[in-house]
């Protein structure tokens, strides 16, 4: 509640993001994290930062991702907690594309609880397979810090080739190509998709329809966050 003081009011909220590939993730992770003051942490994209400044981290990442495959479980985890530490991140955060496996869901626990919070809630955006391949191939990103995302037909820049928000040019991810999309699909199936009968176990799932357009995707987004939050 806006102007509060009181401890529980103030306490860190952690949410993630959980879907496959092209789920919308990174494009409700923008709105959410701004809308709830939360730090936008995407594995994702740290992994991208790193492979920009050459850093060992991001050659050693660039080896999975240009296959398509999970970074292993190590790195990644170390990766994320040191992000999650920052000062930066003293509010909460809003997950995106983490955790990934058992392995990352337990770590971040352990991460959390010595921060002093837990995962509020998972917000898991169901699209089907079927609807995943249109949308990745289709994406545009953009080069800039905020890596916003845009769909050449769902969701256009209105200049092309422009990001609306900060003017950098827009790219296609390389691991965006149709081969590649179908082995992140699979890593995701067998890899991630064990953690929503996780978090659905522990009572801290909300399922959400992301088959629809943006706007109602962020509008029940919004709904299952502020449930929580009550
Ligand atoms: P990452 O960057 O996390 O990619 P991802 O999970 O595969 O997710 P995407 O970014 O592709 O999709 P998204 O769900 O964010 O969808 P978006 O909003 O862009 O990971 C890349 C790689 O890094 C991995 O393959 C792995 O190698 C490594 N990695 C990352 N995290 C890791 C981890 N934890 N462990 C190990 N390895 C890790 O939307 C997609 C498109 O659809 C856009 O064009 C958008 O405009 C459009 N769109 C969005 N919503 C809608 C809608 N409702 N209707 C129509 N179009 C829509």
């Amino acid at each position: 509640m806006a102007g509060s003081s009181t401890s529980a009011q103030t306490a860190a909220l952690y949410l993630v993001l959980l879907g496959a590939p092209g789920a919308g993730k990174g494009t409700q992770a923008q709105v959410l994290s701004q809308k709830f003051g939360l730090l936008h942490v995407s594995s994702g994209d740290l992994f991208r930062d790193n492979l920009k400044r050459e850093t060992e981290l991001g050659k050693l990442a660039q080896t999975y991702m240009t296959r398509g495959e999970l970074v292993p479980d190590d790195v990644t985890i170390k990766m994320v907690a040191e992000r999650l530490g920052r000062p930066d991140g003293a509010a909460g955060a809003m997950l995106d594309g983490f955790p990934r496996t058992p392995a990352q869901a337990a770590a971040l626990e352990t991460t959390l609880v010595a921060l002093g919070g837990k995962v509020n809630l998972v917000l898991y955006i169901k699209v089907s397979p079927e609807a995943l391949m249109e949308r990745l191939t289709g994406r545009w990103t953009c080069r800039g810090a905020g890596a916003h995302v845009y769909h050449m037909k769902h969701n256009p820049p209105r200049q092309p080739g422009v990001c609306d928000v900060d003017g950098t040019e827009l790219y296609q991810r390389d691991d965006d190509m149709p081969e590649k999309v179908s082995t992140r699909v699979g890593e995701y199936l067998t890899k991630t998709s064990p953690l929503i009968e996780y978090y659905r176990g522990r009572g801290r799932l909300a399922e959400i329809d992301g088959e629809r357009p943006i706007e109602l995707v962020t509008k029940d987004l919004f709904a299952a966050v502020e449930a929580v939050r009550r």
